[in-house]
């Protein structure tokens, strides 16, 4: 019908690869066609989109709608977050299926499921957390990328006592994500060390916002980042960085990929457009209000410097990581900065912040920003092009630009549940004016539309082609090779015997193994061996325990005493 007909006219189209001046027709939620002087059926719905740009829908990576987390629950939900989204020009987001340790990866799925599907007014998709680490895990690891389109896992090095692996279940989570040809994904942040130095600052006084960042500073991150890498590439596992909060876990991303490991970066609007500075703010409720984690950096040339290896291709996605509370809910931790609950908004505004950092600074040019925003991410989670991409066939989930608008960004105007906005005031140019959700028009001249349950769940196919695609290559190019030769025939050496583990964990020794050189000519021993034995045993443990030598006249004579 007339309805389900839609033509953007007189724009100027946006791929990550071309831009040109054409129309686009939509019908029943697909992109007809993308061209000039295009006829299409009277009474189609016409947006006029003379010196706009038409991209495709944004898609936010990362996001944490209603996350029950640290004794609460995030304040938007899937239906405040996704119209959040739409109203922001951001047509698919990419959720986190959380469960607890120890339980079911696949009831955590269901779980978000039944929270996502009435609720969502855009697409999404679905992380799974991987929280703790069995068989069942690995199996259930197996069944959501086979059957229920999940194709990314997301391993926590932080988050002690609750979420955070150790290296070996690492090591472990990451060999199954490359068997089922999954995404590795982590949380780069050493865990242990945060609840050292947690521990520490609590005891000195420091229970404000700013001991939240004196207690993971930038190496936490980093040292994990490298962590992470060296291991994922030990098992030739693909590995995605979600959240790079610092210049140098940003850095560690960048020369990994230097040296050719499969490794992708994804910094959040909140680290592209504001830093840390605000923890050491007077105002206890501004300051908790940018708790995250990882935290935003103190220094301030940060934002920039993320952008900058954003635009020239060291990073590849952007995020939000939008996980808000209100509040009263940071005040949960008001005496003590460890129970402040992490997260910061960012769904709404995370194209605006890219365009104005990236695109008016001169950073990036329009098709990076298409790039950055949705085809990097619609590739490496493998729904291009049906997202991420303005062509016949693709999903018409499209953002009409106006380049030239300004706004500027508010709690008191924005869109999202929560009560603080971490942009506050920062004024961007670059507006939705129009947001097309599977070809309907959700956003019209600042209007929202959106319908709850109206967005869909995505499925996202194993073996990326743009992770994937040069893993068995690789595995093959860097096999390790055995030196053929013909074997060594010379004489071998005799070992001194076998040295088996004793149950106690002490190995027993025996006199010939002990000594290296025989007993004296009188059969005593030899004195010129050391005693010293590094599994802590003693030369004589074997031999009977000899009875005490009572000496009657001791050299300088008696005593009363009992010294003898
Ligand atoms: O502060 C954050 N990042 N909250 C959400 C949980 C996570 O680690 O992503
Ligand atoms: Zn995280
Ligand atoms: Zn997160």
């Amino acid at each position: 019908s007339a309805q389900n007909r839609l033509l953007i006219k007189g724009g100027r189209v946006v791929n990550d690869d071309m831009m040109q001046d054409a129309d686009v027709y939509i019908e029943d939620g697909i992109i007809k066609q993308v061209g000039t002087n295009l006829h299409t059926p009277g009474g189609t719905k016409v947006i006029e989109a003379k010196g706009h740009l038409v991209m495709p829908g944004g898609i936010d990576t990362h996001t944490h709608m209603q996350l029950p987390f640290m004794g609460t629950a995030a304040i938007d939900d899937f239906y405040s977050g996704t119209r959040a989204a739409l109203a922001g020009g951001t047509t698919m987001i990419m959720d986190f299926a959380l469960p607890q340790r120890g339980e079911s990866l696949i009831e955590a799925y269901h779980r978000w499921r039944t929270w996502a599907d009435p609720k969502v007014c855009c697409d999404y998709a679905l992380h799974v957390g991987v929280t703790w680490w069995s068989d069942k895990v690995a199996q259930e690891m197996e069944e959501l990328a086979q059957e229920l389109g999940v194709n990314s896992f997301k391993m926590f090095m932080a988050y002690k006592d609750t979420w955070q692996l150790g290296d070996s279940d690492l090591l472990e989570s990451f060999k199954k994500c490359k068997e089922i040809g999954a995404l590795a994904q982590v949380h780069a942040e050493n865990g242990d060390a945060i609840k050292e130095n947690s521990k520490k600052l609590m005891s000195l006084g420091i229970t404000g916002p700013e001991g939240h960042e004196l207690s993971r500073p930038e190496e936490v991150e980093a040292e994990a980042t490298n962590r992470a890498c060296v291991l994922a590439n030990q098992v030739g596992c693909p590995l995605y960085v979600v959240h790079v909060m610092s210049k140098s876990a940003a850095d560690v991303v960048s020369s990994q990929r230097k040296k050719g490991h499969i490794v992708f970066g994804e910094p959040i609007a909140a680290s592209l457009g504001t830093d840390g500075t605000h923890y050491w703010h007077k105002c206890w409720r501004h300051a908790a209000a940018h708790v995250m984690g990882p935290p935003l950096r103190p220094d301030s040339s940060t934002p920039k410097y993320l952008m900058d290896l954003l635009a020239n291709g060291d990073l590849q996605t952007t995020g939000t990581d939008n996980c808000t509370f209100t509040a009263a809910q940071k005040a949960l931790g008001k005496d003590d900065f460890t129970k402040i609950p992490n997260g910061v908004n960012g769904v709404e505004d995370r194209m605006s912040v890219i365009w104005e950092k990236g695109v008016v600074a001169g950073k990036m040019d329009p098709c990076r920003f298409v790039a950055v925003t949705s085809t990097n991410a619609a590739k490496i989670f493998n729904i291009y092009p049906k997202k991420g991409r303005i062509a016949a066939g693709s999903d018409a989930d499209i953002v009409v630009w106006n380049p030239h608008a300004t706004r500027v960004i508010s709690a008191k105007t924005h869109n999202q549940a929560v009560d603080f906005n971490i942009f506050e005031g920062m004024e961007v140019h670059g507006i939705a004016e129009y947001v097309v959700c599977h070809g309907r028009v959700v956003v019209e001249e600042g209007e929202i539309r959106a319908i709850s349950g109206m967005g869909k769940f995505v499925s996202t196919p194993t073996h990326s082609p743009h992770v994937y695609g040069r893993v068995e290559e690789r595995d093959r190019a860097n096999a390790p090779q055995k030196v053929d030769r013909a074997p060594y025939d010379g004489p071998v050496a005799k070992l001194n015997g076998q040295i088996p583990v004793h149950e106690g964990g002490i190995t027993p020794v025996h006199q010939e193994t002990f000594y290296t050189r025989g007993p004296t000519r009188c059969g005593g021993l030899n004195l010129h061996d050391s005693s010293f034995h590094v599994s802590g045993a003693q030369a004589n443990d074997k031999s009977p325990k000899r009875p005490s030598v009572k000496v009657n006249n001791p050299p300088g004579g008696r005593t009363s005493g009992s010294f003898w």
